[in-house]
């Protein structure tokens, strides 16, 4: 019970990797609240977890005052936040730059950039006010190497490494630490349709070192140790979680060599 009297916000959490999260810090003894933009999905979620400490939010991370309300009703009711977890996200449509519509990127940007940073300082000031607090924000493994199609996820990625390093700097000695994880490709989440198709879960494997995409499971133990006492003096940091893909090259000079080319 690593988080017996702790409060969890994770944006983004009625669904996917989220709500997994959610589920593992339930388990662990934590109150949790969750947002997420669909109400529908909001609802499901309070229901599924009637009677335990569980809260959910219709809401999107890019409206600020939405955020703010949002902030205000969680402390209202569950007295205070400990752990914010940055999760929500979209990906953008797969396009090579130069199609890139500039509506696709100004959405990636303001959700997974924009609203993170709001969620962060709008939750961050009363961390600072009660003088603790630890903030995990999930990055992604195509903010460290070329990805054809993924320009402004990746940009919003990066920038979220940049706002952990930067944070830490700015908040660790009021008690406020962060630290992100740029995970590969998941079996699950955003991938659920795709996953479905042996050929795309072969392609991904192919591509990974360890020769398999992640689990969902992997994803969540990664955050909730970064979450728990235990990584108390990781701060600023980025740990990548990719099976090795960040520094995999596709053929190496030794395989060429050796096929006698
Ligand atoms: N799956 C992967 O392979 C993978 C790999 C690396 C990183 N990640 C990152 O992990 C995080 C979770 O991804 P996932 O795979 O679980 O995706 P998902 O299944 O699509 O879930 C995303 C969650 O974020 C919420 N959300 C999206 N935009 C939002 C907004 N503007 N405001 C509030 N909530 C919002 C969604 O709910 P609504 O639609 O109802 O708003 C949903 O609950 C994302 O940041 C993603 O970039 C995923």
């Amino acid at each position: 019970m690593r988080f017996q009297n702790k409060v969890v916000f994770i944006t983004g959490g009625t669904k996917g990797l989220g709500k997994a999260m959610a589920q593992a810090f339930l388990a662990e003894g934590a109150s949790v609240a969750v947002n997420g933009r669909n109400k529908e999905a909001a609802e499901k979620f309070t229901e599924e977890f009637k009677g335990r400490q569980a809260l959910a939010f219709e809401g999107d991370i890019s409206d600020y005052d939405t955020m703010e309300a949002t902030a205000s009703r969680v402390y209202e009711t569950l007295g205070k936040v400990d752990i914010l977890i940055n999760n929500a996200g979209i990906v953008n449509p797969l396009v090579p730059s130069v199609k890139m519509k500039k509506e696709d990127f100004n959405k990636v940007i303001d959700i997974n950039l924009k609203g993170t940073f709001y969620t962060t300082q709008i939750f961050g000031k009363r961390m600072i006010q009660q003088g603790s607090g630890r903030i995990v924000s999930i990055a992604s493994q195509v903010a460290l190497f070329g990805e054809k199609g993924f320009l402004p996820y990746a940009i919003s990625k990066s920038g979220l490494m940049v706002m952990t390093r930067q944070l830490a700097y700015e908040w660790s000695k009021s008690g406020v630490t962060l630290c992100a994880v740029a995970p590969g490709f998941i079996k699950g989440g955003m991938n659920e349709a795709l996953i479905k198709k042996e050929v795309f879960v072969n392609y991904l494997s192919g591509r990974t070192p360890i020769g398999r995409m992640a689990t969902v499971g992997e994803l969540v133990a990664t955050i909730l140790f970064l979450a728990s006492d235990d990584a108390a003096y990781i701060n600023g940091e980025t740990i990548v979680m990719d099976g090795g893909m960040t520094g995999y090259t596709s053929e190496g000079l030794l395989d060429f060599l050796s096929k006698g080319k």
